[in-house]
């Protein structure tokens, strides 16, 4: 992995110690929420699709990996990648391979994914542009960008919550709730092909394409 900036280590330590309870602290919005997404999100793909999963964190999506599905997951915090070896040892008929890397530099050669999926990531990466370039990078031309993610609001007073929880969770886990991912999600060159308001318009499902 490439030497990471002071503010990228301070994230990646706050998951490195995270990892121990993430599983737990989400296993309420988990059930009520974000399982069924996750299942609409890996549905759409085909089988022997050749898929990149960012952030792959404690390895929740490996359950809902279709058959015949090859993914590559990587994060960059050794101890959420601990967390998902467990998760793949457990789901052995998935084919995932674990790998720990910095979406921001990703060791792919250009055009190499059918699909790259991120659930819950742009909140988190520090250097988030950075990242979804990478991301359009390593996509085939024709291949397709799945990301669920929860961003501020467009309207102002759904932002107020947001507000007050900031500085929780920047201190915690290193997690903004006001990030502006579409807007980021369009500034690295992918276009949004669809998407798709979850819960209000603060967690959404983009689906882009690499674009021009
Ligand atoms: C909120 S967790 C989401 C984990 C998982 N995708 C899920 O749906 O539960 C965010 C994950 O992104 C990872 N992450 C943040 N910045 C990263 C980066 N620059 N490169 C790779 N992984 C990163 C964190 O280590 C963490 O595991």
């Amino acid at each position: 992995m490439k030497t990471l900036e002071k503010h990228e280590l301070r994230t990646q330590r706050k998951y490195d110690r995270f990892a121990k309870v993430y599983d737990i602290f989400e296993a309420g919005i988990e059930k009520r929420f974000f399982g069924k997404w996750r299942k609409i999100v890996w549905n759409t793909l085909p089988r022997d699709a050749r898929v990149l999963e960012v952030g792959i964190g404690t390895g929740k999506n490996i359950p809902y990996y279709p058959d015949r599905v090859k993914v590559v997951g990587i994060d960059f915090s050794e101890g959420m990648l601990a967390k998902a070896e467990l998760a793949a040892k457990k789901h052995s008929d998935k084919d995932v391979k674990l790998v720990q890397m910095d979406v921001t530099n990703l060791k792919f050669e250009d055009n190499t994914f059918d699909f790259v999926i991120s659930t819950f990531v742009f909140c988190t990466v520090p250097d988030p542009i950075s990242g979804l370039k990478e991301i359009r990078r390593v996509l085939k031309p024709n291949g397709t960008v799945i990301f669920l993610e929860h961003m501020k609001s467009s309207k102002f007073l759904r932002n107020i919550p947001l507000y007050l929880m900031e500085p929780i969770m920047r201190f915690t886990v290193g997690t903004s709730v006001l990030r502006e991912t579409k807007k980021n999600i369009l500034l690295s060159g992918l276009r949004i092909r669809k998407e798709k308001n979850l819960f209000s318009d603060i967690f959404r499902m983009i689906e882009c394409t690499k674009g021009e």
